[in-house]
């Protein structure tokens, strides 16, 4: 059976922010290269787009933690399931993720890197649900600030589903 999903970001929209977040990271970071850590899994759709549209030079690198179980609240554990390859010293990091919600995962993230000694380390987010946090972290770029609801879509899963929608959304209640 499939769920009933009602379209909170259109992906015209979407792309519309990614196009304009891509353009300041690429003011912001004139003159240097960027390095960005790609939190897998949900943040390959919103990496890749960002990606396409930064115009200083790019190298990426992966990264895997787990915060949340199969379902949709927090586990309160983050572990690390797959380390970065390369080392970050000297280099101007920009972790680049899906979600911020209670802020565990990235507060945890930002800990460790910081003590690899990146020359800068920034954090640029898809989406932002500001009134959930937990953990205070503070975010550098963010598309779009959404209310308290599980969103699925463009990365985003409920139970591994529904990461290719090219939109965000809304899984509704079955009536
Ligand atoms: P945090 O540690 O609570 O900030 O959780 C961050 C992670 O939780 C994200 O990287 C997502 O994998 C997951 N997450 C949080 N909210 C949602 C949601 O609304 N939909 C899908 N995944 C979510
Ligand atoms: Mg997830």
């Amino acid at each position: 059976m499939s769920d009933k999903i009602r379209v909170l970001l259109p992906e015209e929209q979407v792309n519309d922010k990614i196009q304009e977040i891509g353009e300041q990271i690429s003011r912001d970071y004139q003159g240097k290269s960027v390095h960005l850590i790609c939190v897998l899994k949900g943040s390959v759709f919103f990496a890749c787009e960002l990606a396409k549209r930064i115009t200083v030079p790019v190298t990426l690198d992966f990264m895997s933690v787990s915060s949340y179980g199969d379902g949709t609240s927090s586990s309160g554990v983050v572990k690390i399931i797959k380390d970065l390859d390369e080392p970050l010293e000297g280099k101007d990091v920009l972790i680049v993720e899906d979600i911020i919600d209670s802020g565990r995962t990235l507060s945890y993230l930002i800990e460790i890197l910081k003590q690899r000694h990146p020359s800068t380390l920034r954090l640029c987010t898809l989406l932002d649900k500001p009134e959930r946090r937990v953990k205070d972290v503070k975010v550098d770029y963010v598309c779009f600030n959404i209310p308290d609801e599980f969103v699925v879509g463009y990365g985003l899963d409920y139970a591994q589903k529904y990461r290719n929608l090219p939109y965000v959304g809304v899984i509704e209640p079955e009536a």
